[in-house]
């Protein structure tokens, strides 16, 4: 069967964690030490093709067009070993990859990527996977793709702990959770700087969840916020939401900033918007910012307010991109393909 070739491609697009994931129990098979909550964004979606390439001796892949960097397509190669595996096959790969959004700016990209390929190369394998299924797969390319599965919010569960390895590998996937229709946000992203970031989220992770004293405590009051989070979306309460999201973020860069030595993802342009933020809120517009592994600053807002909070963040980091984003689909396949 493997000499019909078959190629399928896919979109996905970037999540932002409302709850963080900061910290892995098992660096290789991505399992989180923190249950994390997220929404799937409508803005910057990644297109991938994965195309079987019988009798190629090696995968080849492209970004954007061009070959891909090394520890790009390092991590590809080793996702598609993984799906190989699956599906008891051998046949190479060629995966082309497009991205709208700026790679290693904390923006997510690995999120959009790796839902991205979880799809396109299940289908191209054969492989037939429910989103459960599909969300394992896509979290051991990049954690937080594993929410990027699922469309509007999504929370990932840790999984069991001291089980097998096999038994933890499947008790954490993200999945669907209810937001009442009420709370109608929108994310304002303000691209304090493009340029990718000096500390991979991996290592930065490592030195804290070893190093750092403020992380077990955070860890704990972040499942706690998570209770808290879910009310606040059934509800639709985007003030308590927006205070949990913020107090979460703020919390996490505090532990790396307790790490030794310290991580320190945001920047004095961070720190404009931040200020520019709590100015709105002390104006009476409900803001809250989140922030990953990364400089950018994400605004929490009502659609209503979006325009209004995004000539605010604009006042605040002049000439430095601003986007509006609002609950995205989850990832699909495109049709037209096989
Ligand atoms: O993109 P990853 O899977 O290496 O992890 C990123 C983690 C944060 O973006 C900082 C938080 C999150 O939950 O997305």
């Amino acid at each position: 069967r493997e000499q019909q070739a078959q190629a399928a491609t896919a979109l996905a697009h970037p999540n932002i964690a409302l709850i963080k994931y900061w910290g892995k129990s098992d660096e290789r098979l991505f399992l989180p030490r923190t249950d994390s909550l997220s929404m799937t964004l409508d803005i910057f979606p990644t297109t991938t093709r994965v195309a079987l390439a019988p009798g190629a001796g090696h995968d080849s892949v492209t970004f954007n067009g061009a070959p891909a960097p090394a520890e790009a397509h390092r991590r590809i190669v080793a996702f598609l070993e993984l799906v190989r595996e699956r599906a008891a096959r051998e046949v190479r790969a060629v995966v082309d990859t497009v991205n709208t959004v700026p790679t290693g700016a904390g923006l997510a990209s690995s999120a959009s990527g790796f839902a991205a390929l979880a799809v396109a190369a299940a289908a191209a394998y054969g492989l037939d996977l429910d989103a459960t299924a599909l969300s394992r797969l896509a979290r051991r390319g990049s954690g937080s793709a594993s929410r990027s599965v699922f469309g509007g919010f999504a929370v990932w569960h840790a999984g069991l702990r001291g089980g097998t390895p096999a038994q933890a590998d499947l008790s954490s996937y993200a999945e669907a959770v209810h937001a009442s229709a009420r709370l109608d946000p929108a994310l304002v992203v303000a691209v304090v700087d493009a340029g990718a970031k000096t500390v991979s989220s991996r290592e930065a992770m490592r030195r804290t969840v070893a190093t750092s004293p403020l992380y077990e405590p955070w860890a704990r009051s972040s499942a706690a916020d998570l209770a808290d989070m879910r009310t606040a979306l059934d509800a639709g309460d985007l003030d308590a939401v927006g205070e949990i999201a913020e107090r979460n973020a703020l919390g996490m860069h505090a532990t790396m900033l307790a790490a030794r030595p310290a991580v320190r993802y945001m920047s004095p342009a961070s720190l404009r918007v931040l200020d520019a933020v709590l100015q709105l809120r002390r104006d009476g517009t409900a803001a809250y910012v989140t922030m990953d592994a990364g400089p950018n600053v994400k605004v929490l807002c009502r659609s209503k307010d979006a325009d209004r909070v995004a000539a605010a963040v604009r006042d605040a980091a002049p000439g430095r991109p601003v986007h509006i984003a609002r609950p995205g689909p989850g990832a699909r396949l495109l049709p037209g393909e096989r």
